[in-house]
């Protein structure tokens, strides 16, 4: 085998503002989402809710509901056949928040929660089964509560993904630091139960042939969802095929299966033909997952100069019955700033509500939240500016772990954000700024997120028409992968990105990375550009041996590829050919290679600290008299790495603030206490940031490659662009009305009481 090959493309469409690559089939309607695919004799399922949150199921009365016209059958415990319960596996793969099967058992743990499945000829049949399905309980009363103390747990806890320690980080002593600092702030911020909300719903279409299990669902982890399934139908992961070609963004809630994909393929299975079954957006508030309300005591002592001595984050989030679920809200605190005395620790507490789980920016956006909240507070305290605190704080290595950090520009993100705002024109004097009849609010925050690489693989080939095709069983959730990978061939080959064909969502094709954690990116680099490699060392062998090349007489080592052209080192690429042309000469359709990198995400013991930095300033309008609060204009600098495509890079970034203005102002899952059902679970009553809440954003990327997570030195920005944004607006608003509101959202009567004039 030669050596890597050096590719050098001149022209590297990396970094490169570029369309996405899938927009056209978008646009057109012929991209094909999960419940896209028809089948002949297709049958569809409609899961029976449970209406109450806690108690037992006592009888089903089905047979109303089985008489119904075009109804093939209702379905329940006793007859829906096995499902087992499915373990985390030693390859990490067997991830669920709730693992409890389907219709397991008869105990109710939260409101939704699917007691039986009608499944019919037509969607209007299997809804109106369901509708007729009745059942009896013994209720108790749900516990919905929204205060939060924790639970008294061990100091270790179980969680869906093994034993957890609740004492996440310590350093020094915290207590003792605190109780003889100077200047002291001890809040306590609450974050509500969120929704995701992805446009697409959730679903599943089953259907089995034999052993052997096909699902269409749009799932952020194909591979991950196949290791389920194979557990819970006992079959070998072979047997199970999961495809995913579009997803309509998930938001976290579609990276773990739920309990629905399990029922559709029992039901499958059962009817020996295909199921469809499709969530409604009521269960989409109910059984697929929330971010988990928090509440998170921040005890801060600095000295009288803003020097940090003393951290402490004590946070409790809800979990639901079966308790698989933890939010790590401390994923940042013991690194973001430089302090010799901390303590995180934290507690769950249960309730009757589904299982959280993991929605954008997991643990560290409301950990932000409150800690970027402390730190604005405590800059206020000493009256020194808050971007100056940051600076004052700013550690040299990653304190937590006691490692360097990969690449960090937090203080540059600072510099060049406070510029582009105009910060240094801010009057810190409580509602002094004015304009066109508005009282000024500004604010700002730091944002921080985690970086990596899950393993991965991936197939390029190099065809005789002049294209390229890239496979990895990786899935584009709609932020871009499919035009990552192209672009990333390019760089390597020369082909140009629309004539890359990039095929993903498929178990079928090389393990590729979860679409989570923001990481997918940063994973695939080195897979596809170790598969590039391969495909071309393969066509400088087809050059030297192949009947018919120009090369023959040539040995591997004196033959160069450089921008889709093989050439003889020493003569130079004019004298080339391109790989088409060569593969014509030899007669060879194609050449291939696979690639594979390992992944850092489970390193136990990692020699440096990866994460992603940024943050927000933000400008709010003050109208007392009409009351209106707006977000009017945000500056986002983010350093996270090397940005591969600027273009999609920036309108992720762009998203997540808009999200964040609906996590400051809007978004709010409540639940009845009377029942413990969501009761704002639709999209007219749970309140998201919409075009016409968006502020102007201007956004901007440092562009610093960080090599330690892959060669182009790409991390990821899927969710570092929502950490932050609240405690900028917040601040922002005590800044223009002197309210302080340390439990989101901010409502409009918690602004109303501000005296402050027009
Ligand atoms: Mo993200 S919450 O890892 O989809």
């Amino acid at each position: 085998m030669p050596a890597t090959i050096e590719t050098t493309t001149i022209n590297s469409a990396i970094g490169r503002d570029t369309p996405r690559i899938d927009g056209p089939l978008k646009v057109c309607g012929k991209a094909m989402y999960a419940s896209d695919f028809p089948f002949p004799g297709l049958l569809y399922a409609v899961p029976v809710e449970a209406t109450i949150a806690n108690g037992k199921l006592q009888r089903l009365n089905t047979s109303d509901a089985e008489k119904m016209p075009g109804v093939r059958a209702i379905f329940h415990r006793r007859n829906i056949g096995k499902i087992f319960r499915s373990v985390l596996q030693p390859n990490n793969r067997g991830i669920a928040d709730e693992r409890r099967p389907p219709l397991a058992d008869d105990v109710i743990c939260y409101y939704g929660q699917y007691i039986a499945l009608a499944v019919a000829d037509t969607f209007e049949a299997a809804k109106a089964a369901a509708d007729a399905v009745r059942a009896t309980y013994t209720k108790r009363k749900p516990n919905v509560a929204v205060d939060l103390q924790p639970d008294n747990e061990a100091e270790v806890v179980e969680t869906a993904r093994g034993p957890l320690n609740r004492l996440q980080s310590q350093r020094g002593d915290p207590e003792n630091a605190l109780a003889s600092a100077p200047v002291k702030l001890d809040q306590t911020y609450v974050t509500p139960i969120e929704t995701h909300n992805p446009i697409e719903l959730q679903g599943t279409t089953a259907m089995w042939d034999g052993q052997t299990l096909t699902i269409y669902e749009e799932s952020q982890a194909v591979f991950n969802l196949r290791s389920v399934l194979a557990q819970m139908f006992g079959l070998p992961t072979e047997n199970v095929r999961v495809i995913t070609k579009f997803v309509g963004s998930g938001f976290g809630s579609k990276l773990w299966p739920w309990t629905h994909c399990a029922l559709a393929c029992a039901a499958a299975r059962q009817l020996g033909k295909p199921v469809k079954l499709v969530l409604s957006r009521r269960m989409m508030f109910q059984s697929v997952g929330h971010r988990p309300r928090t509440q998170q005591r921040v005890r801060l002592g600095a000295t009288e100069d803003g020097k940090l001595v003393s951290l402490m984050h004590d946070y409790v989030t809800d979990v639901d019955m079966l308790g698989g679920y933890r939010e790590n809200c401390g994923e940042a605190t013991s690194y973001f700033y430089s302090v010799p005395n901390l303590r995180v620790h934290w507690g769950r507490t249960h309730r009757n509500i589904g299982s959280p789980t993991a929605m954008r920016g997991p643990g560290a956006v409301p950990g932000l939240y409150a800690t970027e909240s402390a730190m604005n507070e405590l800059a206020d305290q000493l009256k020194i500016d808050p971007v100056q605190l940051r600076v004052l704080n700013e550690p040299k290595i990653d304190e937590g772990k006691d490692i360097p950090f990969s690449s960090r520009h937090y203080l540059e993100c600072l510099q060049l954000g406070a510029e582009r705002f105009d910060w240094a024109s801010r009057n810190p004097e409580i509602g002094s700024m004015k304009r066109d009849g508005a009282i000024l609010g500004w604010g700002m925050s730091g944002a921080a997120w985690i970086a990596g690489r899950f393993p991965a693989q991936a197939n390029v080939e190099l065809r005789e028409d002049g294209t390229a095709r890239v496979a990895c069983g990786t899935q584009d959730i709609g932020t871009g992968t499919y035009t990552i990978l192209a672009l990333l061939v390019s760089d390597k080959t020369g082909v140009p990105v629309n004539k890359v064909e990039v095929v993903l969502g498929d178990t079928s094709l090389p393990p590729g990375p979860t679409s989570g954690g923001s990481l997918a990116t940063g994973s695939v680099v080195p897979a596809v550009f170790d598969a590039a490699d391969n495909a071309i060392n393969s066509l400088l062998t087809v050059a030297t041996t192949g009947p018919g090349s120009p090369f023959e007489n040539q040995k591997t080592d004196d033959l160069a590829f450089e921008a889709g052209r093989v050439f003889v080192k020493a003569a130079g690429p004019a004298k080339g050919m391109s790989f088409a042309d060569l593969l014509r000469r030899t007669n060879m359709a194609l050449v291939s290679g696979s690639g594979k990198s390992e992944g850092t995400v489970d390193d136990k013991k990692p020699k440096v600290s990866l994460h992603s930095y940024g943050c927000h300033f933000v400008e709010i309008t003050w109208q007392p008299a009409v009351a209106r609060l707006r977000v009017n204009r945000v500056v986002t600098v983010i350093d996270a790495g090397r940005i591969i495509n600027p273009l999609a890079g920036r309108n992720q970034i762009e998203g997540a603030v808009v999200m964040g203005v609906g996590m400051a102002l809007l978004e709010h899952t409540i639940y009845d206490p009377q029942n413990g059902a969501p009761i704002n679970s639709n999209l007219a009553d749970y309140l998201m940031a919409v075009n016409a809440d968006a502020p102007t954003i201007d956004v901007h990327f440092l562009d610093y490659p960080d090599k330690d997570v892959n060669p182009v030195g790409a991390r990821g920005i899927g969710e570092i662009g929502l950490a932050g944004v609240a405690a900028a607006i917040t601040a922002a608003t005590y800044h223009a009305t002197g309210v302080r509101v340390r439990e989101l959202p901010i409502r409009i009567e918690d602004v109303l009481t501000s005296s402050i004039p027009t």
